[in-house]
């Protein structure tokens, strides 16, 4: 199995190296040519990508849209699912635009398409590569099976703020696996060949640091050290261009004060002179005019700040088109700006195929077949399982026993449509099954499934109503008491209860900041209810986002997070809960204990005065609450157990110019199969600038069979020790070092060596 993904690996980089070599002088002979004929009106106009959200729905194509593409003023257009409609466009464009280019066809494919994966942040829980590399493959195939060859994702930005709801989107707090899975959903969008039918381009989002916001609140202000944004929060991001990434997506916020849209600073100096990007950059949506919110000017002047920056598409603004003419008149832009711009663009559609054959990803035979396949759905299964995390398991409660009777109750145990998770554009949801159905069908005749909703989301309407929105309500008009009552009598009379319970899945993604982060009203209500039955119960928290749990874990024996799982999240769940698969998720962001900690995350500096244990005068601590977390960074219970025997180093000190080697065995000392995240971290002991206490420099996933052991070994090297300096130079610094390696973040052994 690992030599098969090795092997796998090495194709896909020795293709990339082969698909980078693509035919550079060919491509550029033929964009020449094409550019000899274009108007500025034509170029102008490729630079433009309207919305057809408003044209998905009808039969007839909105007049206004087609209108520009056949006056040549659309590069391309984005959400519209379907290969019909797809290709009614495209054909206007091709056929009735003077010189016949195709349009780039975009979608929101963030975590699968139909075959639903869970959100970005439960991948990353999964800490299993190959398993992402394979479920943006698989999104890929569905995609361009179905006439996109362009995605939104991945998106990579470094989130320490649970507070704000697209968490939910990325893949956690921290930038080294950050880093590994933008390079894998790269790899697996965009393969070895851009032109493959089915491989589409990806576009690294949002450039950059909008997972930063002030107070957690949406498209806020971003304000931070160019030291930070090297070391914590751009990696993943250069991970992308290092990737081979098509496109980039500009952020909404501000960076140095300068929204990112309009920062030339980042857009130009940092992401092409500094990493060598080749691609072309895409605003977010209508990004450029709410630089005119932002105090940047009106739309003619953010429009060309937005171009003179390096920003090369604009997404639904109409600045570009409505404005660069006259700003090219005004010698405001130059022709320049805009010939790099367009030729960027039309670089891109010239890697996908397109030119070669515009309908290259409108095969309706392909949509058919190749759409929500069994084998798809099996993927997206199997990983979900992968994701969950197990939080504690006190008693032993999970896995349950398919006997006598299970009480189902909460909000989420009876709703197809929040299972798939936000962000999932291209969702068929009437397809997927909901928890109560996939557990009845888990138990079969071998034990009785009892089903109460219990309560709503919480007692708020208002607050419910925007929290469930775009197809997701679920508001039950009983009285509260009633919805309770109902579920207690069910509980009374089961011996086991789950409580599918959190957030429904609009409480995170876009525009879905929450101030606190505790389970919600009606819903704690509910489990206090159920806990006065004293029967054991399994808590289900669905979330997008970090959880305060702490009554909770006082109260409740066993907590198992499982986030939204996609479309098959409701059979995953159950295997794992009747125990099938052992849980082996791991967190990638620190569990707070209350809101006032936030941010808070494991790869923190220390202060001068830090505090090991609470409470003590005049160190950095709280008076009212721990600075520790409920739950550390990487941690994840299992239903067998994992011993780390004796940690080694192979040696005691390095050369900038070699490696040495930390090794740890583990063994699996239960008595059923399990996978584990070995971890390795790593912490630079003196620096010339301030380090963290500690970094993730290494992971393994290791499966174990009961009683099996396994020797992991982790090879250091100076390259692991690099950081950005104050001059933002990347370096190793000679001295000493001290090297982690344990389960999570916390329970860690430790050895030291020196670096010459
Ligand atoms: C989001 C992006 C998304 C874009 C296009 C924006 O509101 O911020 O993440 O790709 O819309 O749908």
């Amino acid at each position: 199995m690992r030599i098969k993904s090795i092997v796998f690996t090495l194709a896909v980089a020795l293709c990339a190296l082969t698909a980078q070599a693509v035919d550079q002088a060919k491509m550029n002979r033929f964009i020449d040519d094409l550019m000899g004929k274009m108007t500025l009106q034509e170029k102008i106009g490729q630079l433009n990508l309207p919305v057809t959200g408003d044209i998905i729905t009808g039969s007839t194509v909105s007049g206004d849209v087609v209108g520009k593409i056949k006056a040549g003023q659309v590069g391309g257009l984005f959400n519209m699912k379907g290969v019909q409609s797809i290709r009614a466009l495209q054909e206007v464009a091709v056929k009735q635009s003077r010189l016949h280019i195709p349009l780039i066809f975009g979608m929101d494919v963030i975590h699968g398409y139909e075959t639903v994966f869970p959100i970005p942040l439960a991948l990353s829980m999964s800490w299993d590569m190959d398993a992402i590399r394979n479920s943006a493959r698989i999104a890929s195939i569905e995609a361009t099976a179905d006439g996109i060859c362009w995605t939104f994702s991945p998106m990579v930005d470094i989130c320490r703020e649970p507070r704000w709801g697209r968490m939910s989107e990325g893949n956690g707090e921290d930038p080294f696996l950050g880093s590994a899975i933008c390079r894998a959903m790269i790899q697996g969008y965009q393969g070895a060949d851009l032109a493959d039918q089915t491989t589409m381009m990806a576009c690294v989002k949002h450039f950059a640091l909008y997972g930063a916001p002030e107070a957690g609140r949406d498209y806020n202000t971003v304000d931070m050290s160019h030291v930070r944004m090297f070391n914590e929060y751009f990696p993943p991001y250069k991970a992308g261009v290092d990737a081979g990434a098509g496109s980039f997506m500009t952020s909404f916020n501000v960076i140095d004060y300068i929204p990112a849209t309009g920062n030339r600073w980042l857009m130009t100096e940092v992401l092409r002179d500094r990493w060598g990007f080749d691609g072309f950059v895409v605003t977010d949506y209508t990004a450029i005019s709410e630089m005119i919110n932002h105090g940047m000017g009106d739309l003619q002047t953010v429009s060309a700040l937005a171009l003179k920056a390096g920003t090369d598409m604009d997404m639904v603004a109409d600045g570009f088109l409505g404005t660069l003419e006259q700003s090219l008149s005004e010698g405001k832009v130059t022709m320049e700006d805009i010939d790099k711009a367009c030729r960027r663009i039309l670089e891109a559609k010239y890697k996908l195929g397109l030119f070669d054959d515009p309908y290259r990803y409108l095969d309706a035979k392909r949509a058919k077949k190749e759409i929500y396949t069994d084998a798809n759905r099996a993927a997206a299964r199997k990983l979900a399982t992968e994701t969950f995390v197990l939080l504690q398991n006190k008693d032993n409660v999970l896995p349950l026993e398919r006997k006598g009777k299970i009480a189902l109750v909460g909000p989420l145990a009876n709703t197809r449509a929040n299972m798939p998770g936000t962000w999932s554009v291209a969702a068929a949801s009437d397809r997927y099954s909901t928890l109560f159905e996939a557990m009845q069908r888990a138990v079969g005749n071998k034990a009785e499934v009892m089903y109460a909703k219990g309560c709503n989301v919480c007692y708020d309407a208002e607050l419910e109503k925007n929290s469930t929105m775009f197809g997701r309500e679920m508001r039950d008009e009983r009285p509260a008491s009633v919805m309770r009552d109902e579920a207690v009598r069910i509980a009374n009379e089961c011996d086991v209860i789950v409580a599918a319970m959190g957030e429904p899945s609009e409480m995170s993604g876009e525009s879905s900041s929450r101030s606190e982060l505790t389970i919600l009203d009606a819903q704690k209500d509910l489990l206090e209810a159920l806990k006065a039955t004293g029967k054991p119960i399994v808590l289900l928290n669905f979330s997008g986002r970090a959880t305060v749990m702490n009554w909770e874990v006082e109260n409740i024996p066993t907590i198992l997070n499982v986030w939204f799982g996609g479309s098959e999240a409701a059979d995953a769940i159950c295997d794992v809960v009747f125990g099938d698969v052992s849980p082996s998720g791991k967190l990638t962001v620190t569990m707070p204990r209350s809101v006032g900690q936030v941010p808070i995350y494991y790869n923190h500096l220390n202060t001068g005065r830090p505090n090991p244990k609470w409470f003590s005068k005049f160190t950095s601590n709280y008076l009212d609450v721990p600075n520790n977390p409920l739950f550390p960074f990487g941690y994840g219970l299992s239903y067998t157990s994992f011993e780390y025997s004796h940690m080694t180093l192979s040696s005691n000190t390095m050369n900038a110019s070699g490696s040495i080697q930390a090794q740890v065995t583990v063994t699996n000392t239960g008595n059923r199969e399990g996978a584990e995240v070995v971890q390795l971290y790593i912490r630079d002991m003196v620096g010339s600038i301030a380090r963290p206490v500690q970094e993730l420099k290494g992971f393994e996933r290791i499966t174990l069979k009961p009683g099996e052991s396994r020797l992991v070994t982790f090879t250091i090297d100076a390259e692991l020790l690099k950081f950005y300096n104050k001059d933002l130079n990347y370096v190793c610094e000679p001295g000493d070092f001290e090297v982690m390696v344990g389960p999570n973040s916390r329970d860690v052994q430790r050895l030291t060596f020196t670096l010459k």
